[in-house]
């Protein structure tokens, strides 16, 4: 019986956004713009999957082909289990209700007022108006602008214009919130309280949220996983704690810019030693002077919360007889070490 009710459960999927080869080209001829080369990424449900690039690299064109605002000239793109890139205009408009979006300039229309914006796409769903007045009420206390409800957007700071952004995407119950530079107008205060409500709403409503921001610090604070795009494609992409765990990965060079970019001398190595989860361990440095004929030099170091978690890096310099024997002691402590 109990085997027979699981039968009957929808089948979630783990993966909440899948794209495939996505490539999407501007203009043609000598003149075409390829925004997006052969794209491949994968969201897991619950996610918070923060895109980065320079400017130009193509996220917006990315994210645009997540809800196929703009139409890919090559590849899939499957959002909850169905393939976008096959539906026809009425099922396309369908599926976008459960795929929110916001914006870097916040896209409210400017004669109507706080309700009435996060209104609007209820409105379109043809919700009557108790209920939609009930829900529009919910979503303003949910964003925390009760108090704006009557307000024109003209009267609201950015911070307050984005949550009203964010009041409206979430209308109509999306699974997926899609957020483009969503942070990039606001200043450094109203970015962070941003952040934090998305966050909040990520852990509150299981939201799957995919961003693209040209900022490190975006990603530091919320994503907990990252995909960075060059010229578009994607060169890396994954769990954070994955790719900051690999010294070489970008994403860890990032965080953690080489101290020195000259070479070592003659005889001496650079290594960055790379603790998850802690503070660099002084112990593990003096056990290897006590244990290996090793001299250890610190160049550096610092310690970041990435994603919520404590990561730390230390760049030191290594020289002596037995610098290889103190490198692969380091490795069997599990830390990660980088040489050059
Ligand atoms: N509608 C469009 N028509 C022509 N070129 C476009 C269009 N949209 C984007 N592009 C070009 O595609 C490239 C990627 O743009 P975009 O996705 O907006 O990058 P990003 O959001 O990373 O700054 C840029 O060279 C841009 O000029
Ligand atoms: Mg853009």
């Amino acid at each position: 019986m109990a085997g027979h009710l699981q039968n009957a459960l929808p089948q979630q999927s783990e993966k909440m956004i899948t794209l495939k080869g996505v490539s999407k080209s501007f203009g043609n001829g000598g003149n075409a713009v390829h925004a997006l080369h052969e794209v491949d990424l994968e969201v897991g449900r619950g996610e918070i999957f923060g895109v980065v690039g320079a400017s130009g690299a193509g996220k917006s064109t990315l994210i645009r082909c997540v809800n196929l605002l703009e139409k890919p000239d090559k590849g899939s793109v499957e959002v909850d289990g169905q393939v976008m890139t096959t539906l026809g205009d009425a099922e396309l408009r369908k599926a976008r209700q459960r795929i929110g979006m916001i914006f870097q300039l916040f896209n409210l229309l400017s004669s109507r007022t706080a309700a009435q914006n996060v209104a609007f796409p209820l409105e379109i769903q043809k919700m009557e108006k108790p209920l939609r007045e009930k829900r529009v009420e919910e979503l303003l206390e949910m964003v925390g602008l009760t108090d704006k409800a009557g307000s024109y957007p003209a009267q609201l700071s950015g911070g307050q214009k984005q949550r009203v952004g964010i009041a409206r995407a979430l209308a109509t119950n999306p699974s997926v919130l899609l957020c483009d530079e969503a942070t990039s107008a606001l200043d450094p205060a109203n970015t962070r309280a941003i952040l934090t409500l998305l966050k909040d709403l990520n852990q509150r409503l299981g939201l799957t949220i995919l961003l693209i921001t040209h900022e490190m610090e975006v990603v530091r604070q919320i994503c907990d996983h990252v995909a960075i795009l060059e010229e578009g494609r994607v060169v890396e992409q994954g769990a954070i704690s994955d790719l900051i765990a690999n010294p070489t990965s970008r994403l860890s060079q990032a965080f953690f810019p080489p101290i020195l970019d000259s070479q070592p001398a003659e005889g001496s190595v650079w290594a960055a030693i790379t603790f998850l989860g802690g503070s660099a361990d002084e112990p593990v440095l003096t056990n290897l002077v006590r244990k290996f004929d090793v001299e250890v030099n610190i160049l550096g170091g610092s310690i970041q919360t990435i994603g919520g978690q404590r990561v730390g890096q230390l760049q030191v310099e290594l020289k002596g007889e037995q610098t290889q024997e103190a490198v692969e002691h380091l490795r069997e402590l599990n830390l990660r070490v980088e040489v050059r």
